[in-house]
């Protein structure tokens, strides 16, 4: 039936610790270092946090466990894996995944190119960066090279394979990012008015929750654990049976949201010592990134202020690479699986091309007025950017509906039954367990519910200037 001679050499996870620091480095990435922090301090702090691993564990890991099941048994890429289980007409989900994560890729590679620019602005002594950041992301010469290098060390690590490229490049920049990340928390936690800054981040506010947080947390944490796309199908797909994929989602989750709260606890003492305590004006986003904290760094002083910015910047760079790598991986598998075309090939032909779905998105940010004000949704007046559409339709769009997708795939048609078997492979009790009603209540109600909502209420609200809440 299925002749493909790719299928013996297809690689495969050396180890289990690689498979999870692979899966956790592409969960790790800008999302978490940009938006969490920030959705914290805006949606009541603690009581953020609390609902997030709500959402993380009742939506998001029946969601994971799934992809990685599908994938594992399945034994191929994001779109041949529907067809391998015997339901060809359910390709085009992950042909919507293979889209999705072209389309995220374009524009998720600018902003690391920022990152990577700004390490490089930094370590080279440049430390009042920050204040030009307007200026220097419409230098599209200079941020195009960043782009393009970014790009060529994301294919370099695909075209390397599962064990000797990914798994080897995670296995080494996972760790030092911790390491990264620990030791600026510490510093920052010395500076003035850390508590503060703290204190802004964390302190509970139940009144501050409303459904509209909770709608946020919901996207958030299903785009921060790397879902809806195929990109774990795809990772799962290289898994052995041996492996317990419950314990093994469980741990990639837990990294994922031990690293994006450890983020803030980096990130507000900072802009507390930057504004002496005073946190009533302070900016999310891209302006709380490359402006606020280099303004933090500017203020350290020269020497200290570009070394600790640098490393700021080389941590950034770091989450980000780990996390293109998936984006990167996803296509580059089918593409592999499919159409026969060598790894080396695929990873560096879909690297050129996401390059150049990108250039419109790098001249969106005041570069090409054209690119920049791209298009005015219905019912709003003001426009939005190339780069912002881009990423209103993969990212808040395409990921609920392919999760939605994958799930009701696996409950209605590929069945629940089938999903046990499959988890149950190196997770001896699982069959029977309370943890087992639990992902198949979630997988064939809550998930599909959730994800549904989620789906029509961002269409409603992005593209239709319909707000709900
Ligand atoms: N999770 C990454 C972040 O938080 C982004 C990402 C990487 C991603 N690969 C993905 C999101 C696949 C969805 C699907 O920045």
């Amino acid at each position: 039936m299925d002749a493909t001679p790719t299928t013996s050499t297809r690689g495969s996870w050396n180890s289990k610790i690689g498979f999870i620091l692979a899966a956790a480095g592409s969960a790790v990435g800008l999302g978490n270092i940009w938006k969490f922090p920030f959705e914290v301090a805006d949606g009541g702090g603690g009581a953020f946090v609390l609902i997030y691993l709500v959402c993380c564990f009742l939506l998001c890991f029946p969601v994971m466990v799934t992809e990685i099941a599908i994938g594992r048994r399945a034994h191929k890429n994001a779109v041949g894996a529907f067809e391998a289980l015997g339901y060809r007409n359910w390709r085009f989900v992950g042909l919507l995944g293979v889209t999705s994560g072209v389309l995220i890729l374009s524009f998720y590679n600018v902003v690391a190119a920022w990152a990577l620019g700004y390490f490089v602005e930094l370590a080279g002594g440049h430390f009042s960066i920050g204040s030009e950041f307007g200026t220097f992301i419409t230098d599209v010469v200079k941020i195009g090279l960043y782009a393009a290098l970014f790009m060529v060390l994301t294919a370099g690590i695909v075209s390397g394979g599962i064990s000797s490229g990914i798994e080897r490049a995670s296995k080494l920049l996972m760790p030092t990012l911790l390491v990264i990340i620990l030791g600026l928390v510490l510093y920052g936690l010395t500076l003035p008015h850390a508590a503060e800054g703290l204190r802004f981040y964390l302190i509970p506010d139940f009144s501050e929750v409303t459904l509209e947080v909770v709608y946020n947390a919901l996207g958030q944490a299903f785009f921060s654990l790397s879902l809806g796309m195929g990109a774990l199908i795809t990772y799962g797909s290289y898994l052995s049976k041996r492996e317990n994929i419950i314990e093994s989602a469980a741990l990639i989750t837990l990294t994922d949201v031990g690293i994006a709260f450890t983020a803030g606890l980096l990130m507000f003492p900072l802009v507390a010592f930057l504004n002496a305590g005073d946190m009533t004006d302070v900016q999310g986003g891209a302006g709380l990134i490359f402006v606020t904290l280099p303004g933090a760094f500017e203020s350290m002083g020269p020497g200290l202020g570009a070394f600790v910015g640098a490393t700021f910047f080389l941590l950034l760079s770091f989450a980000a690479l780990t996390s293109t790598v998936s984006l990167l991986e996803v296509p580059t598998s089918f593409v592999i699986d499919e159409f026969n075309v060598p790894r080396r090939r695929a990873a560096i032909g879909i690297a050129v091309l996401v390059f150049l779905i990108g250039i419109p998105s790098l001249l969106s940010n005041g570069a090409s007025p054209f690119f920049t004000n791209f298009v005015t949704y219905f019912g709003s007046d003001t426009p939005n950017t190339f780069m912002d559409l881009v990423e209103h339709l993969s990212s808040d769009t395409f990921l609920p509906l392919g999760g939605f997708l994958i799930v009701v795939f696996a409950a209605y048609v590929w069945k629940t039954e089938n999903l046990s078997e499959e988890l149950a492979q190196g997770a001896p009790g699982f069959r029977g367990s309370a943890l087992e009603r639990f992902i198949h209540v979630c997988v064939a109600y809550v998930c599909p519910v959730l994800l549904g909502i989620i789906f029509v209420l961002t269409v409603l609200n992005r593209f239709f200037g319909v707000s709900v809440f």
